[in-house]
C-alpha cells in the first residue's frame, strides 16, 4: 500500500492525530463552556465507532500517522472507546495510543483501557483544593479525578501526565502546591497557557496567566533548571525540579508558539480534518465516507486538507479570529 505523508506547504509533516470522539463534557470548565453547556452535535452527524476506525486506519496505513491521541470533549463518555482503543493499537505499525481526559469515571475503566492497548493519559486537572475545583469546574468531583489518576497508574497508563490552565485570580497562586501533589504522586505536571478557545469568547491576552509567571511562581518554591531533552516537536518546554530527575512542563502555547515544529493533525467527532487548533476551515470526510469514497479518495482528500495549514496561530495579530468551533468541539 502507497504511504504518502501528510505534508504542508511549510515542509510539516503532521504524525499525531487528535481525534475527539465526543464534543460533550460532565464538566463545565468556566474557561471552556457556559454553565449550561453547549448545543451539542446531533448524533447522526457524531461518526460511528466504525468509521472512526475506518479513518484512523487511513491515517496509518496510508498517512504515516504514528500517535493516536483521543479527545472530547470528554472521550470517556464515548461507549465505544475501549473497542475503539483496541481496534486502533491493532494496527500496524502499530500506533502510540493516548487519551486526554478530565478522569471521571476512569478509576472504572482503567484497566479495561489498559487491557485494549491503552499507553498513555493525560488528565486535566488545575487545581487540588475542592471548593477551586468546584469553581473552575461547577462540578464538586475533584474525588473523582484523584481516583482516576490513581487508578491509572494502577493499570499501568504510565507515565500520567497532568495539564493544568491557571487562571487569574482563582488558582493562580497554586502552581507550586500542585506540582508538590503532583511529585508526590509520581504524576508529570505541565502547565498551559490559556489559549482564546473558549465557547464564550471571554479570553483576553491580558487576563492570561503567561510561562513567564508560571516559571517565576514555581521558582519561589523550586529549583528549576531546562530540562536537558530537546524540545523538538513536544510542545512543553520541560524543567528539571530540584536537580531532577522529575520534571515539570510548561507548554507556552501562546508567548512561545511552537507552530513551526508542528507535528498535529485532528479530526472532529463529526469528521472534519482540522489542519490546526486554530485553523478556520475545516475539510469534510464525513460526506466522502458516507458517500461511497475509497480509502484512497479519502487519503487524497485528507492532503489536500493539510496544504492550508497556516504558519502559525497569528493569536498576537490585530487580524486573529478566534476559531468558529470551541476547544471542546475540536479537541485538546
Ligand atoms: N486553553 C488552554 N487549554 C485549554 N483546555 C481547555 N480549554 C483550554 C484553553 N482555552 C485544556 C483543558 C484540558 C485540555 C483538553 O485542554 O484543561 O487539559
Ligand atoms: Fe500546530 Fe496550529 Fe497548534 Fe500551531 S496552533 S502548534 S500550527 S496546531
Amino acid at each position: 500500500m502507497r504511504t504518502e505523508p501528510l505534508l504542508d506547504t511549510f515542509g510539516r509533516v503532521a504524525t499525531d492525530l487528535r481525534v475527539s470522539l465526543t464534543d460533550r463534557c460532565n464538566l463545565r470548565c468556566s474557561y471552556c463552556m457556559p454553565a449550561e453547556g453547549l448545543d451539542w452535535l446531533p448524533g447522526e452527524e457524531v461518526l460511528t465507532d466504525d468509521e472512526v476506525v475506518r479513518l484512523i486506519t487511513i491515517g496509518v496505513e496510508r498517512l504515516g500517522v504514528r500517535e493516536v491521541r483521543f479527545t472530547g470533549g470528554e472521550p470517556l463518555l464515548r461507549r465505544g472507546l475501549p473497542d475503539i482503543v483496541r481496534r486502533t493499537a491493532a494496527l500496524r505499525p502499530r500506533p502510540e495510543t493516548s487519551i486526554t481526559t478530565n478522569a471521571l469515571g476512569l478509576s472504572r475503566t482503567a484497566p479495561a483501557l489498559a487491557e485494549a492497548g491503552l499507553d498513555r493519559v493525560n488528565v486535566s486537572l488545575d487545581t487540588v483544593r475542592r471548593e477551586d475545583f468546584a469553581t473552575i469546574t461547577r462540578r464538586d468531583r475533584l474525588h473523582d479525578v484523584v481516583a482516576g489518576l490513581e487508578a491509572a497508574t494502577a493499570a499501568g497508563l504510565t507515565p500520567v501526565k497532568v495539564n493544568a490552565v491557571l487562571l487569574r485570580g482563582v488558582n493562580d497562586g497554586q502552581a507550586p502546591e500542585l506540582l508538590r501533589w503532583c511529585l508526590e504522586r509520581g504524576y508529570a505536571l505541565r502547565f498551559i497557557e490559556q489559549m482564546p478557545l473558549d465557547a464564550q469568547h471571554q479570553w483576553s491576552r491580558l487576563e492570561m496567566v503567561t510561562a513567564e509567571e508560571i516559571l517565576e511562581s514555581l521558582r519561589t518554591e523550586f529549583l528549576l533548571e531546562p530540562a536537558e531533552e530537546p524540545r523538538g516537536s513536544a510542545p512543553a518546554e520541560l524543567f528539571a525540579v530540584d536537580g531532577g530527575p522529575h520534571t515539570v512542563g510548561v507548554i507556552a502555547s501562546v508567548t512561545r508558539p511552537f507552530c513551526g515544529d508542528c507535528d498535529r493533525v485532528r479530526l472532529t467527532a463529526d469528521g472534519q480534518v482540522r489542519n490546526c487548533l486554530f485553523a478556520r476551515e475545516e475539510s469534510d470526510l464525513r460526506t466522502a465516507l458516507r458517500g461511497g469514497a475509497d480509502d484512497d479518495e479519502i487519503a487524497d482528500r485528507w492532503r489536500v486538507a493539510m496544504l492550508g495549514k497556516r504558519a502559525g496561530h497569528g493569536i498576537d495579530d490585530t487580524s486573529f479570529l478566534q476559531p468558529v468551533r470551541p476547544m471542546s468541539a475540536i479537541g485538546g
